[in-house]
């Protein structure tokens, strides 16, 4: 009962939503409701300073967490994931009956937010996969993105159609148990993505190239491009490695040591990833991948 009821006040016209936490995500996720016309009745952050930055997007009211919440069916905890669990707790005596009650953190599910659940509330954890450093970006990047639903099965239909219809994203269904799993092949696929750009960036740094990110940038955009255009990294991985060109390796290794030996180690790392996953689809043989690994496992 308390689920047909939650869904059928979060599916109003426009849904009363607040903000606790105004962190980037949430700060661009209550801009895309409000763009389809639900009611943000109210934002609360922990810093003056980001209350302000988030009300410069988001022109709804301020409120003191210590006085309640304001009205609303849906609360979004807008804070990095050590604070979630504690905000929960914070907000579980003032949730309005029913209110579905969000959080961003793609490693967490909906465990953190059980104080919510005990007093009334329902929890939900949506996770965007995208990498959002502010909110304009964030408000580009979001529509097109997956989410990781995990909810219970009653809030399930609300959450999937929010995602779909107010946000414009895919929704994925995870399940509480595999949210660490799910977050780690996100945090990779982007942060791994940064890092290797950056070693790039630093390898011609070291030969005095003058603007390393113009050389590489068309590269990186080609890379994914080809993943997005033609079955995903697996499939698309190209260069020396997955040829089994290991005398180019080796080349490569020699040149590390002669002119940028501090990164030696990180190519090194980055290879044997390469390496593996051309094991991994075919690309390479046994006897090709041990070579290049004998190599590798020096350096
Ligand atoms: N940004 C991304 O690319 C991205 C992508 C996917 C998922 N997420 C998830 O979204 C969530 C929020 O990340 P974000 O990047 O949107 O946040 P953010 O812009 O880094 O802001 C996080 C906010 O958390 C607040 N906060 C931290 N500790 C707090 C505490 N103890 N009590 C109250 N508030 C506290 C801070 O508020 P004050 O500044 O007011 O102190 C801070 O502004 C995280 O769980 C993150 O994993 C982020």
């Amino acid at each position: 009962v308390k689920g047909v009821r939650t869904a059928a006040m979060a599916r109003r016209p426009s849904a009363r939503v607040a903000v606790v936490g105004a962190g980037t995500v949430a700060t661009a996720v209550a801009v895309l409701l409000q763009r389809r016309g639900h009611e943000i009745t109210g934002i609360w952050s922990r810093s003056p300073a980001t209350l302000e930055r988030a009300r410069r997007s988001l022109p709804s009211p301020a409120f003191d967490l210590d006085a309640g919440l304001p009205e609303a069916e849906v609360v979004l905890i807008g804070a990095t994931d050590g604070a979630v669990e504690a905000l929960a707790l914070r907000i579980a005596p003032h949730v309005a009956p029913g209110a579905i009650v969000c959080h961003f953190a793609g490693a967490l599910g909906i465990a953190p937010l059980g104080a919510v659940a005990s007093s009334g509330g329902v929890p939900c954890a949506l996770h965007p996969v995208q990498a959002c450093p502010d909110v304009a970006t964030a408000l580009r990047r979001l529509p097109g993105s997956a989410w990781g639903v995990t909810c219970g099965p009653d809030v399930q239909p609300w959450a999937t159609s929010l995602v779909r219809d107010d946000l414009g994203g895919l929704p994925v269904v995870v399940a509480e148990g595999d949210r660490a799993l799910w977050h780690a092949a996100a945090a990779t696929t982007a942060n791994g993505t940064s890092a290797v750009l950056a070693l790039g960036e630093a390898l011609l740094a070291a030969l005095g190239a003058a603007d390393p990110t113009a050389v590489l940038n068309p590269l990186a955009a080609g890379v994914v491009d080809n993943a997005r255009e033609a079955g995903g990294g697996a499939a698309t991985l190209t260069g020396p490695i997955a040829r089994g060109d290991t005398a180019t390796v080796a080349l490569h290794l020699a040149a590390l040591e002669r002119t940028a030996p501090e990164l030696r180690a990180a190519y090194a790392l980055v290879a044997r990833a390469v390496l593996e996953a051309a094991r991994r689809a075919g690309r390479v043989d046994a006897h090709q991948a041990e070579s290049i690994g004998a190599l590798l496992g020096s350096a």
